[in-house]
């Protein structure tokens, strides 16, 4: 291959090699943001593959133009070369090989960052699924979208106000702008004050009704049966029991954790607003695994 030819071919492949490192690098950053962002499995494949791709691109090309040398041959005389010949010949390979590929180090030297850059990010990005055997980033564990001046509304979004709950009266009910968010998902449950137990609900609430996570503390399903008679809600999965005159305290049933209370109060328009979060984390035994309970 001619010299020039040679040339262009070396800054093609060095080119064609950083983009696909550059790509895999920026594609392993990318799958970080998304995973900390909360996730989404779709987007974190396509990251993944890119990647991979990049840098199986990059890897491939720099092998097989750039790192491959062409071959040289010399007639060399049949007898043994004096050292001084020896030394001389080297000497005029190495000079005539640096006039060849002048920069052929520096791009060497770049690529190798880059490839380093690669392997890192692709590393990084690879040991994230390690997380996901522990609480999820960003404190997720710890709050849900309800806070101070969240207006409850039901599943159309519709707002509630609190002479919407009647006597034994159940509804499922989300924070405004988060219908449907499975964590904040809460159960506004009309109460007869005269039934509550000493001591028995704590968070503040408005007449007549009271506010519970409507996440099993258990395994995480939807509490979603209310036995008025018994002031109970039931859990279907695992049938565990709470008391709902007892600050939703567990009964009966696998679960130790009684169902987190949301403070409640009402605007100037009579709607039912929270007064901040949960006063506990909702969900499932991983408290209790933290505070030493049994799972
Ligand atoms: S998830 Fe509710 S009792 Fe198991």
């Amino acid at each position: 291959m001619a010299a020039d030819d040679r040339d262009t071919t070396i800054r093609r492949a060095t080119r064609a090699a950083a983009i696909g490192f550059a790509v895999a690098i920026a594609s392993a950053i990318g799958l970080v943001v998304v995973y900390v962002a909360g996730g989404h499995t779709q987007l974190e494949g396509l990251f993944l593959f890119a990647a991979f791709a990049g840098t199986t691109v990059g890897l491939v090309v720099w092998t097989k133009v750039l790192i491959a040398e062409p071959d040289l041959l010399e007639e060399r005389p049949p007898m043994r070369s004096s050292q001084e010949d020896r030394a001389a010949f080297e000497h005029a390979y190495l000079e005539a090989r640096e006039v060849r590929d002048p920069d052929i180090a520096s791009r060497r030297r770049f690529l190798s960052r880059l490839l380093a850059g690669a392997s890192a990010s692709l590393a990084l990005a690879l040991g994230l699924p390690f997380f996901s055997l522990g609480a999820p980033p960003g404190g997720q564990l710890f709050r849900t979208n309800w806070e101070r001046g969240s207006r409850v509304v039901d599943f159309a979004g519709r707002p509630v106000r609190a002479d919407m709950v009647g006597p034994g009266g159940v509804i499922t009910v989300f924070p405004e702008g988060h219908t449907g968010d499975g964590q904040s998902a809460a159960l506004l449950i009309g109460i007869d004050f005269g039934r509550i137990v000493e001591g028995g609900i704590t968070a503040e609430t408005v007449p007549g009704i009271v506010c519970y996570s409507k996440v099993c503390t258990h395994a995480g399903c939807p509490v979603g049966l209310y036995r008025e008679e018994a002031a109970e809600l039931l859990c279907p999965c695992h049938q565990s029991k709470f008391a709902v005159y007892d600050n939703a305290r567990p009964i009966s049933g696998p679960t130790t954790r009684p169902l987190p209370q949301l403070p409640l109060g009402t605007d100037d328009a009579g709607f039912l607003v929270a007064l901040g979060d949960f006063e506990a984390p909702v969900g499932p035994e991983f408290w209790n695994i933290q505070r030493g309970g049994r799972a």
